[in-house]
This record gives C-alpha cells, sequence and structure tokens, in this order.
C-alpha cells in the first residue's frame, strides 16, 4: 500500500485496536503520533499523552503532530468509550463523557486536521464509528447515538472536504475482541474467554472480529488505493447483523 514516509495521528493508540494501528503503520513507513492518556507501552515516534475530554488537548493534537512529525497525511479517531444500557439507566456522567469522547473530540480534531491538510496538498481522515451506529442495537443507546453522530459527520465532512483533495471516511465494526469488549463480559459477572467463544458461534464468518481484521481496512481507507472514496461507512462486520 501507498503509505510509505507518510505521517499519521492515531487516537485511542494504547487500545486494543489503536496499538495494532501504530504496529501496521509503522511496519508499512508510516511515521506516527500516538495519542491517549498513557502511552507508556505504545510504540510510536511520537508521544502526545492527554484526555480527549480537554477540548484544549484534542483541537491542539493534529498541529502538535504537524510539528513534531514534520507532516500530517492521515489523521485515525479512533479513541471511543463504551457506556451500556437504556437510556432510563444512563446517567448524565454516561452521556456526557460519550459525546465528549466518541463525538466532540472527534470534531474538533477534524476541524483543526482539515487546514493543516488543505494547506498541505491534502490528506486522509478515518474514524471509527460502529455498526451499532449505523443499525441501532439493543440496550446501548447512548452509545449507538454517539456512533452514529461520527458517522454521519463522517458522510458530511467526506463530501464537505473532497474538494481539498481530504478524503473522510469511516470503518464500521461489529464485535471486536479488545479490552472494550472483554471488560463489558468481565463487568457482567462472564468469563470473557467463554463469552467470546459463544459469541463466535452468532458470526456467519465464524469469529468475532480480531484488530488486525479492522486495521487492515483503516490502512486500506489511508493509503492512496483508496483515493476515489469520499465520505463513505465501510462495514467491517464478517457477515454478522445487528440484533
Ligand atoms: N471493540 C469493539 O467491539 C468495537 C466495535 C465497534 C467499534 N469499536 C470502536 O473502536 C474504537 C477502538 O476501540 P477498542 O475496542 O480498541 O477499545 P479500547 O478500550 O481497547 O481502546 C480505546 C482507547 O481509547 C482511549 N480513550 C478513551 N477515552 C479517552 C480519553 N478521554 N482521552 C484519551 N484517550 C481515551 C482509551 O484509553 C483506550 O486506549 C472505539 O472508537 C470503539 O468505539 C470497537
Amino acid at each position: 500500500m501507498t503509505l510509505k514516509n507518510k505521517c499519521a495521528l492515531v487516537t485511542g493508540a494504547a487500545g486494543g485496536i489503536g496499538s495494532t494501528l501504530c504496529r501496521q503503520l509503522r511496519e508499512n513507513g508510516v511515521r506516527v503520533a500516538a495519542a491517549d492518556r498513557d502511552l507508556s507501552d505504545c510504540e510510536a515516534e511520537v508521544h502526545l499523552p492527554g484526555d480527549l475530554t480537554d477540548r484544549t488537548y484534542a483541537s491542539g493534537l493534529p498541529k502538535a503532530a504537524y510539528d513534531a512529525l514534520g507532516g500530517l497525511d492521515i489523521v485515525i479517531n479512533n479513541a471511543g468509550i463504551i457506556r451500556r444500557g437504556p437510556v432510563t439507566q444512563a446517567t448524565d456522567e454516561d452521556f456526557d463523557l460519550s459525546i465528549a469522547v466518541n463525538v466532540d473530540a472527534p470534531f474538533q480534531l477534524c476541524r483543526a486536521a482539515i487546514p493543516i491538510m488543505a494547506s498541505h496538498g491534502g490528506g486522509a481522515i478515518v474514524n471509527i464509528a460502529s455498526c451499532w451506529g449505523v443499525y441501532p442495537g439493543p440496550d446501548h443507546a447512548i452509545y449507538c447515538m454517539s456512533k452514529a453522530a461520527i458517522a454521519t459527520l463522517t458522510k458530511c465532512m467526506g463530501r464537505d472536504h473532497a474538494h481539498q483533495g481530504i478524503r473522510i471516511n469511516a470503518v464500521c465494526p461489529n464485535e471486536v475482541d479488545t479490552p472494550m469488549l472483554r471488560s463489558g463480559f468481565e463487568a457482567r459477572g462472564f468469563d470473557s474467554d467463554t463469552a467470546i467463544e459463544q459469541l463466535d458461534k452468532s458470526v456467519p464468518i465464524g469469529r468475532i472480529a480480531q484488530p488486525e481484521d479492522i486495521v487492515d481496512v483503516v490502512l486500506f481507507l489511508a493509503s492512496d488505493q483508496a483515493r476515489y472514496l469520499c465520505g463513505s461507512l465501510i462495514e467491517v462486520n464478517g457477515g454478522k447483523p445487528v440484533a
């Protein structure tokens, strides 16, 4: 893929999908600026630690990455949180934090990154949304709403900024084997290995996704091979519909 010598900013870089993203980007010759709260185990050219609920931090990340790497060709809005349950069980904090991390932070990053990329010949932004934002599933009302918001924002931005040479797309995974999924099982008192074995049976292709299954699609969207994709939502689901 034509990624060599590009410069990328990745949020949620210490997480399940994020750490795989950083590794595979670097294996493809990309220089990576990693953003997350704790980056002590994260391999990247540049560490930009901080909390994405801080708007000054989030909106400053593209320039910080550009300055540290000497360029900014790719931004991957990957950080996210999940709060479970119907709205009657949700707190104001569930709502505010979900919007802050899953919607406000990508908005801040995109708004700051687009002019930087536009003035240097363009680039690619990939947002990690979710199948559950396109087809809302049960008992995750706030998560689904937040992922629907970033999915729609992606479609709008993809159209609005294509003329500047900036391609903005999103990947919509179904279940992926990461700490986000496993912590949910553990919080409900299930053994996560057993729960994932059960979940594997619900996927037509025979298993839930590993981070690599998602990251390969993100790298494609970030690469010049996806040069005509603008504002697309790519479902990566092993054939499994949302329940
Ligand atoms: N795992 C799944 O089943 C699944 C399915 C669909 C979509 N997704 C999406 O994929 C993305 C990555 O999720 P993952 O499964 O790797 O989860 P994860 O929990 O392993 O990683 C998420 C990362 O985001 C970071 N983050 C969260 N809040 C932050 C904040 N306030 N400031 C800075 N960083 C913050 C966390 O520290 C963590 O490293 C998320 O947007 C998630 O919604 C995941």
